[in-house]
C-alpha cells in the first residue's frame, strides 16, 4: 500500500480537493498530516483554531484517503518559546538552541511535558474519533539534528533527579563511577554536574549515565503522548517515525508501548551521512549502497515487532545532505517494492508537492514545485501502485535464518569512549550486516536479551555491557553465535569486568582478553588458518582456552570456537569478514548464493524479490518464474519471482 505525506496548511484550501482526488487516482491509500502544524491549529494560547483542520480531513476523508495525524511537537510555535524559554535545548558548548527551525525543545523541561500534553490532547479530543482517521504519528524523528542529548539548566535538573532515583546516595554514586579517581567524588546530587566543558575527557561512567537517561526521557515522553491518544482515540493505531542512522536512544524502548514502528528513508542522503569511503560514495551516489535501506527495514520491523511503515520515502532529489543528486530512473520505484519485499505494510512518500518556499525548496515531491504535475518520481510512484494492484496480496514475511543482535547501548559506549577514533558501532553492524546479504541471506535485527529460538546464526558485532538477559539469551540460542570484538568489555557501571573481557561472555567464547589495541589507518595485523585476512581498526590480544581457528601473525587468537560459539577478536577488513562469514555458514548450514556487489535478494513468503543497484544488467540464475520484471534484469530495476526448482549457486 503507498501513502504520502501532505501540509494542507501551506497550500490554498481551494487545492485540497484536487490534490485529494489525486492521490487516489495515483493509487494512494494513506495520507499523512498535521506533524507540523502547530501554529495553525493554536496561533495564540489557547485558541484554538481547528476550523482549516476539520475541513481538511474532511476533504480528504470525502476522498476515500485513510488519514495519519501527527501531533505537533517538534515545532513549538514562536509565542510559546517566547512565553516559556525554558523549554530550549542547549547544545554540548553550552549554547541555547534557538527558534526558527524545528525540535527546539528539551524532553528535561517540565513546562515542556505540560505544554505537549495540552496541545496532544487539545488535538487528540478533536479528531480521536474522526471516521477518515486510522492512526497517529507522535511528535517527527526524535534524536533528528542531534536533540537526544541537551546540556542546558533543565537538563542538569532532571538529570540529578534520575539519579538520586538510580543511586539513593551519593556513596553509591561515586562508588559506580569510581569517582575517586580525580577527586571527582560528590557529597551531594546538587553537586553532580553536566558531563561537558571539562577540561580533558569527563568521567565516562558519567557520560554513560548521562546518555541512558536522555535514552529513557525519550522512552517516557512518548508514552506520555500515546496515553493522551489512546484514552481520547480508541481503535486507532500509534507509530513514530524514526530517522535513519539516529542511534542516540533505545529505539526498541520507544516502539515498546508503540502499536507499529516506522522510519524515513532516505537513501541518497544516507549515503554522505553514512562513513563510506569516497570511492563507494561515488559509486552509490545516484542510487544508494544496496544495504542502507534494507538494514533500516530490518532494524524497524525488529523494533516494531514486525509491523513497520516507511513513513517517508524519497521520491526524488533531496535538500540536507551535503551533495544531492536526483536518483536515477527506476530508484524510487526499487527502493518502494524493496520495502515492500522487507515486509513494510505501507511506503509513504514524502511529500505530495515540492514546496516552493522555505527550507526545504530543493526538496522533491511528487508534484512539482506550484503546480498539479507529477515529478519522474511521481510517475514512479504511480507505476508501482499499478504493480501493486496487479501482483496482489504479499505473502506474510517469515523468520529469517540470521539474526543480527543490535544494542544501542554499544553505540553510546563507544562514542563515549572510542579508544580508536574509527571505531564505529554502526558502521561495524552495518558492514557485518552488508557480508551476509552479499551471500543471499535474510536477516533480522534483534535487540539484546530477545529470544533467538529458531535461528541458524546469531551475529553480535560488539556488545559492550551484557546485560543478564542478553547474557542468557545468547547461551540459550541454538545457532551458531558469532561474537566480535570489545564484547563484554565493560560493566553495567563502564568499569572493565574483573574477570577482564568479554565479562558475562566467557563460559560462552573461553577466552580472556589481556590487553586491546586501537590500529591507526594503515597498521594492521594479519590473520590465517581457517579464515584469512587482516584486522584494522581494532584488536583484542586474548588468552584462550578454546580452539583456536586463526591467529593474528604474532601468533595470538584471532578467531576461536568453543561449542556453536565463534569469537572474532579484532574489527575485519573486507576479505577477513567474508572469510569470517562463510565459516559462519558452513557451520550454521546455511545456503548462500554468491551476489555481485549491485545485487540484492530478499525472499517473503515463496516470494523472491531482486533489486538491481547497479548500473549494468543482471540476469536471474535458471530455476525462478518472474510476475513482476523478468529474468534479464535492466539497470536499477526489481524483479519478484517464484523459485521453480531449488536455486543455484550464482
Ligand atoms: C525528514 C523529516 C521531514 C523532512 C524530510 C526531508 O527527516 O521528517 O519533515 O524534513 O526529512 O528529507
Amino acid at each position: 500500500m503507498l501513502g504520502v505525506c501532505y501540509y494542507p496548511e501551506q497550500w490554498d484550501e481551494s487545492r485540497w480537493a484536487t490534490d485529494a482526488r489525486r492521490m487516489r487516482e495515483l493509487g494512494i491509500a494513506y495520507v499523512r498530516i498535521g506533524e507540523f502544524a502547530w501554529s495553525r491549529i493554536e496561533p495564540a494560547r489557547d485558541q484554538f483554531n481547528f476550523g482549516w483542520l476539520d475541513r481538511a480531513m474532511d476533504v480528504l476523508h470525502a476522498a476515500g484517503l485513510k488519514i495519519v495525524l501527527g501531533t505537533p511537537t517538534a515545532t513549538p510555535p514562536k509565542w510559546l518559546v517566547d512565553a516559556c524559554p525554558e523549554i530550549l535545548p542547549y547544545d554540548e558548548q553550552g549554547r541555547v538552541r534557538g527558534f526558527g527551525s524545528r525540535r527546539h525543545y528539551t524532553m528535561s523541561s517540565k513546562t515542556w511535558w505540560y505544554e505537549s500534553a495540552r496541545i496532544v490532547t487539545a488535538i487528540a479530543k478533536r479528531y480521536g474519533d474522526h471516521p477518515g482517521l486510522v492512526g497517529w504519528q507522535t511528535d517527527n524523528e526524535y534524536g533528528c539534528h542531534d536533540t537526544t542529548l541537551s546540556w542546558g539548566p533543565e537538563d542538569l535538573r532532571a538529570f540529578r533527579d534520575w539519579l538520586r532515583r538510580r543511586y539513593q546516595s551519593c556513596d553509591q554514586l561515586n562508588e559506580a563511577w569510581g569517582a575517586v579517581f580525580w577527586s571527582m567524588e560528590v557529597a551531594d546530587f546538587a553537586q553532580v554536574s553536566l558531563p561537558n566543558l571539562t577540561v580533558t575527557e569527563a568521567n565516562p561512567a558519567h557520560r554513560m549515565d548521562f546518555w541512558r537517561f536522555h535514552s529513557e526521557q525519550v522512552a517516557a515522553y512518548d508514552l506520555m503522548q500515546c496515553d493522551i491518544i489512546r484514552a481520547q482515540s480508541p481503535g486507532r493505531w500509534i507509530t513514530h517515525n524514526f530517522m535513519g542512522f539516529v542511534s542516540d536512544f533505545d529505539h526498541f524502548a520507544v516502539a515498546d508501548h508503540l502499536d507499529l514502528a516506522s522510519w524515513d528513508s532516505y537513501p541518497i542522503g544516507f549515503v554522505e551521512k553514512f562513513p563510506f569511503s569516497e570511492a563507494e560514495r561515488n559509486r552509490w551516489a545516484e542510487t544508494s549502497h544496496p544495504d542502507i535501506a534494507p538494514w533500516h527495514h530490518d532494524l524497524y520491523r525488529g523494533v516494531g515487532r514486525g509491523r513497520f511503515w516507511v513513513m517517508e520515502q524519497q521520491p526524488g532529489p533531496v535538500n540536507w545532505a551535503a551533495w544531492n543528486p536526483v536518483p536515477k530512473p527506476g530508484m524510487v520505484r526499487l527502493w518502494t517494492w524493496e520495502a515492500m519485499a522487507h515486509g513494510a505494510e505501507v511506503v509513504s512518500y514524502f511529500r505530495w508537492r515540492q514546496a516552493p518556499f522555505a527550507q526545504e525548496q530543493h526538496h522533491a515531491g511528487l508534484n512539482l514545485p506550484g503546480v498539479d504535475k507529477l515529478s519522474p518520481g511521481g510517475l514512479e510512484a504511480g507505476q508501482v501502485a499499478t504493480e501493486i494492484a496487479q501482483l496482489g496480496p504479499l505473502p506474510a514475511v517469515q523468520q529469517a535464518p540470521v539474526a543480527i543482535v543490535f544494542d544501542y547501548a554499544s553505540y553510546w559506549a563507544t562514542m563515549v569512549q572510542p579508544q580508536g577514533r574509527d571505531f564505529r558501532y554502526e558502521e561495524l553492524a552495518f558492514r557485518w550486516y552488508e557480508a551476509l546479504r552479499r551471500r543471499g541471506l535474510d536477516v533480522d535485527v534483534v535487540r539484546p536479551g530477545a529470544a533467538l529460538d529458531g535461528y541458524a546464526a546469531v551475529i553480535v558485532p560488539t556488545m559492550i555491557h551484557v546485560t543478564d538477559a542478553a547474557q542468557a539469551a545468547l547461551e540459550a540460542a541454538q545457532g551458531v553465535v558469532l561474537i566480535g570484538p570489545r564484547a563484554g568489555s565493560r560493566t553495567r557501571n563502564f568499569a572493565v569486568p574483573h574477570d577482564l573481557p568479554p565479562g558475562p561472555l566467557h563460559a560462552l567464547t573461553q577466552n580472556r582478553v589481556i590487553e586491546v589495541a586501537s590500529l591507526r589507518p594503515g597498521l594492521s595485523h594479519t590473520v590465517g588458518g581457517a579464515v584469512q585476512g587482516n584486522a584494522i581498526r581494532w584488536r583484542d590480544h586474548a588468552k584462550s582456552q578454546a580452539q583456536v581457528l586463526a591467529r593474528f601473525d604474532d601468533g595470538g587468537p584471532a578467531l576461536t570456537q568453543h561449542g556453536r560459539a565463534l569469537h572474532l577478536l579484532c574489527w575485519p577488513d573486507q576479505a577477513l569478514l567474508g572469510s569470517v562469514m562463510d565459516l559462519v555458514c558452513q557451520n550454521a548450514g546455511l545456503q548462500t548464493m554468491a551476489l555481485p556487489e549491485h545485487i540484492r535478494l530478499r525472499r517473503r513468503g515463496d516470494l523472491w524479490f531482486f533489486t538491481n543497484y547497479g548500473p549494468q544488467a543482471w540476469t536471474l540464475p535458471d530455476g525462478f518464474d518472474c510476475l513482476l520484471g523478468g529474468p534479464q534484469m535492466p539497470p536499477h530495476s526489481v524483479t519478484v519471482a517464484k523459485a521453480t526448482t531449488e536455486p543455484k549457486e550464482v
